[in-house]
């Protein structure tokens, strides 16, 4: 125990060595009179270790993160083995990570004590799909860098409640399919493929839930060849975060989710009807062989609407989607295209690029100000899958970095 804490201490030591080299200015944007100075800080999750067929579903909390008054430009990750080299998704396939705020009091005695989520800006019910940044297997090849002069604005004091901290959890998700029987199975969380037949609280399962998070929990483990073995790892989310100082000239973002899942309720409270969002995050998609090919060759189609509170400019757009997925479309009330983004699937061997996976996701980069969302407008989530198989456990997300305005000078 003692040993490996003195291990990670070094390697956390190395690890710091690089950051303070990594500080260096990396592009000189040139807006005013200002130059900003991007910095570039490259942080390990805690360990986790996974075993062929094995789930991680780990909640870390108070992870590191550049601290202070700042602006965060881009944020990317993924997953490496103990001596940092990257590790392919057919090894270890990364379902999803998720960044999320917290504030906490100062004076708690441990980690997780009297914390309150500081949720982005939507647009699901509570607790969902909170986070501010957070991708899958994509992780690697997606662009998330925001350009100048907009930022995700973190750490300003005047948000955070006196006598608390800002705080960031993260969760990670990842499952090791060396020697599994079904590799896809595996990575869809398929129930059969975990024996899992009842949900976290211990009710069965509906017999129409094929798969997705019930059946891939913490430390459960999908079906493997027989016989196969193979070593336990160490691994950890490498994780790069680019972000300058606050600064005047910085225009901050509002962030937003939306789930193709997402139903309105119009509840009934005592202060009249209001809507209330219910995103499921995973859905099903049904093969077309035994369905009617209603005109839609084999592509499974879904559709959402969603009330928009605030609108305002678009920055930055990227869908999330599993295997299977062909893209997904943002449209305006008026059936303006506000974002198309569509899924890069590998061709190779090498970590970045494996066949058969969703290893980036194209995104939208408008001309600032010219996409506007008005506030109230209606917009409509398209999210395509293909159905030529079966796919459990399927995600239909899309995230959309929006300023509330522009900046008020030009440069
Ligand atoms: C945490 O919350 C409990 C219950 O509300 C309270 O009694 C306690 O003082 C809080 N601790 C801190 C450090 O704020
Ligand atoms: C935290 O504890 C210190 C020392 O016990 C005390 O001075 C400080 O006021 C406490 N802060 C809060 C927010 O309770
Ligand atoms: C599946 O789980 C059941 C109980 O939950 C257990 O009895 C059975 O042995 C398991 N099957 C396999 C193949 O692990
Ligand atoms: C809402 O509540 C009121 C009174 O509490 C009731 O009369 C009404 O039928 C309810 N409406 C719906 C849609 O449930
Ligand atoms: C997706 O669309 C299909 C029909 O095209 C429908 O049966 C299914 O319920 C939809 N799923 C969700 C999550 O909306
Ligand atoms: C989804 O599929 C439908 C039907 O094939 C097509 O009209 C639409 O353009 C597709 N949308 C996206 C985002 O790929």
């Amino acid at each position: 125990m003692c040993f490996v804490s003195q291990v990670w201490l070094v390697s956390r030591a190395i690890l710091l060595m690089w950051i303070s080299i990594l500080q260096l200015p990396q592009s000189i944007a040139a807006f005013g009179e200002t130059k900003n100075n991007v910095k570039t800080s490259i942080f390990l999750s805690p360990k986790f270790e996974l075993g062929p067929g094995s789930v991680a579903n780990k909640y870390f909390f108070d992870v590191d993160f550049p601290r202070g008054h700042v602006a965060v430009k881009s944020f990317n990750a993924e997953v490496v083995d103990e001596v940092g080299n990257p590790v392919p998704l057919y090894e270890t396939y990364l379902h999803h990570w998720v960044v999320q705020k917290y504030h906490q009091p100062k004076n708690v005695t441990y980690q997780y004590e009297n914390i309150s989520w500081v949720r982005n800006s939507g647009i699901c019910q509570d607790d969902i799909l909170q986070q501010y940044y957070g991708l899958g297997s994509e992780t690697r090849k997606t662009d998330t860098l925001i350009p100048d002069p907009f930022g995700v604005e973190i750490g300003n004091p005047a948000n955070i409640p006196k006598g608390y901290d800002e705080k960031w959890f993260f969760n990670v998700h990842a499952i090791d399919t060396r020697g599994v029987k079904n590799r896809v199975g595996c990575t869809e969380c398929r129930c059969k493929l975990y024996n899992i037949t009842k949900d976290g609280n211990g009710n069965p399962l509906s017999s129409d839930y094929g798969g997705g998070l019930e059946c891939c929990p913490d430390e459960s483990r999908c079906k493997l060849r027989n016989g196969f073995q193979g070593p336990t790892r160490t691994l950890y989310l490498r994780y790069t975060i680019k972000w300058i100082n606050w600064n005047h000239f910085v225009v901050p973002i509002n962030v937003y989710i939306f789930d193709v899942t997402d139903t309105l309720i119009i509840s009934n409270k005592s202060k009249g009807i209001s809507p209330k969002h219910d995103c499921q995050i995973e859905y099903q998609v049904k093969p077309c062989i035994k369905d009617h090919k209603n005109g839609n060759g084999c592509t499974f189609v879904n559709k959402t609407s969603i009330p928009m509170p605030k609108g305002g400019y678009v920055i930055y757009g990227v869908a999330h989607q599993h295997i299977g997925g062909l893209g997904s479309t943002l449209y305006g009330q008026d059936g303006r295209v506000i974002c198309s983004s569509t899924p890069r699937y590998g061709t190779g061997k090498e970590a970045g690029n494996e066949k058969g996976y969703i290893v980036g996701m194209s995104t939208c980069y408008p001309k600032p100000g010219s996409i506007k969302i008005f506030d109230g407008e209606t917009i409509t989530l398209e999210v395509n899958y293909s159905n030529t198989k079966r796919h459990t456990g399927v995600m239909g997300l899309f995230y959309l970095l929006v300023a509330e305005h522009l900046p008020n000078h030009n440069y």
